[in-house]
């Protein structure tokens, strides 16, 4: 399967409903087919069909889906996996050694710090924290011959704060690093980090990209094949791939991405101004409200400011906890970017892990991933949730 039926330059809905998703050749059915098979009959030893060979390596669904994701985010190569810690784990064996040394941002989604911390420390690989939204601390922070990437999620989980991917990328490569982005929280429909100067960009597909929470995967996206080729060398040799039928759901998530993400956008932009009124909230966190320091980055490189808003509660830890088990339509959970909404404490729940740390969170934060229902019953229940 491949894109070559379309014409050369569509638009992106185009591209999410159409690339790598070509009519099955044999049955016509234009639904992608769930290839659900681990091996491939040959045709004589190594007469492969279409390269399949074993699905570990490669397989039919997995191939559609990483075929989707790079026409979207505007790369060469899509790899898919297992979660997006198994796409992070992999980026980061195949690219880095024990020795290297990585800047990582100070606000980032607790198992990304685990996952330096815990895991690639011990192995070895370096990091450092710094404010991804102040590209001189970023440049301070790096150090000549060691740092060989820049990690930076933009907007970041969970205070959203946005990093200049054009200024972040001239700097990087003026250090001879990479300059990675994970993408999770724009999605390529708000944000496409490779025309502006990234080498690959990360994808928890559990998020937007799948968008209905019945899913978990992950993905990364290459500015070059070069850089494709360890990746699809580790994806194999270690094996945290994608399974089919998850290769599929996400597949069919991302038909809906554009659309989703305007609804997420518009309802979040009203739920962001709700919170800015209500005096129990004492900060509210979203990069479409002008004063959000990140405003105008946010304004030059996203078409629109997403689903997430975090806000800050009077009255402390206790205040906090007692919020996010009152609302009615917001369910009480971790993840974010389906349909429905969500909210959650970090500190206590998707950011646990950063306890401690430089990526400690306010006691006071709350998180809200804005769905796209009906917007006035998202405010009505937050509304009655602080009336209570
Ligand atoms: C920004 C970001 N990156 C990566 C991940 C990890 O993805 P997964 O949970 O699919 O392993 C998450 C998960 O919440 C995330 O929010």
């Amino acid at each position: 399967m491949s894109d070559t039926h379309l014409p050369r330059s569509v638009g992106f809905d185009t591209l999410a409903i159409h690339a790598g998703q070509e009519a099955d050749s044999r049955t016509g059915s234009v639904a992608p087919p769930i290839y659900a098979t681990s091996t491939y009959r040959q045709d004589g030893v190594g007469g492969l069909r279409e390269g399949y060979e074993y699905s570990r390596t490669a397989n039919p669904t997995r191939t559609a889906l990483e075929q989707c994701l790079a026409a979207l985010e505007a790369g060469t190569n899509g790899l898919v996996f297992a979660s997006g810690m198994a796409a992070e784990d992999t980026l980061l064996r195949a690219l880095a050694k024990p020795g290297d040394h990585v800047v990582i941002p100070d606000d980032a989604y607790g198992g990304t710090f685990r996952l330096f911390e815990r895991v690639l420390r011990p192995w070895g690989l370096e990091h450092s924290t710094v404010r991804i939204s102040d590209p001189d601390a970023v440049r301070a922070a790096i150090r000549p011959g060691k740092t060989t990437m820049v990690w930076v999620e933009t907007p970041t989980n969970p205070l959203l704060r946005i990093a200049d991917i054009e200024e972040l990328a001239a700097i990087a490569h003026d250090a001879d690093a990479l300059l990675i982005v994970d993408n999770t929280f724009a999605t390529p429909y708000l944000q496409q980090p490779i025309r502006l100067g990234a080498d690959i960009v990360v994808h928890s597909t559990t998020k937007y990209c799948g968008g209905h929470s019945d899913v978990v995967g992950g993905a990364l996206v290459t500015r070059t094949p070069e850089l494709a080729e360890p990746l699809a060398f580790h994806q194999n040799a270690m094996g945290p791939v994608a399974g089919p039928f998850d290769s599929w759901l996400v597949l069919r998530g991302l038909k809906t991405l554009g659309v989703r993400m305007e609804r997420h956008s518009d309802n979040a932009e009203r739920v962001a101004e709700f919170l800015t009124t209500r005096p129990e909230v004492t900060e509210v966190y979203f990069p479409g409200l002008p004063n959000h320091p990140g405003h105008a980055v946010a304004k030059r490189q996203m078409k629109r400011y997403g689903g997430m808003v975090s806000f800050k509660v009077q009255g402390g830890e206790p205040a906090a906890l007692d919020l996010v088990g009152r609302t009615r339509v917001f369910t009480l959970a971790e993840s974010l970017g389906g349909v429905e909404s969500l909210i959650e404490h970090p500190g206590r729940m998707t950011h646990a892990s950063v306890a401690g740390s430089a990526l400690e969170l306010p006691p006071d934060l709350i998180r809200l991933s804005v769905g796209i229902e009906t917007v006035d019953d998202l405010i009505d229940d937050l509304a009655q949730a602080f009336g209570a």
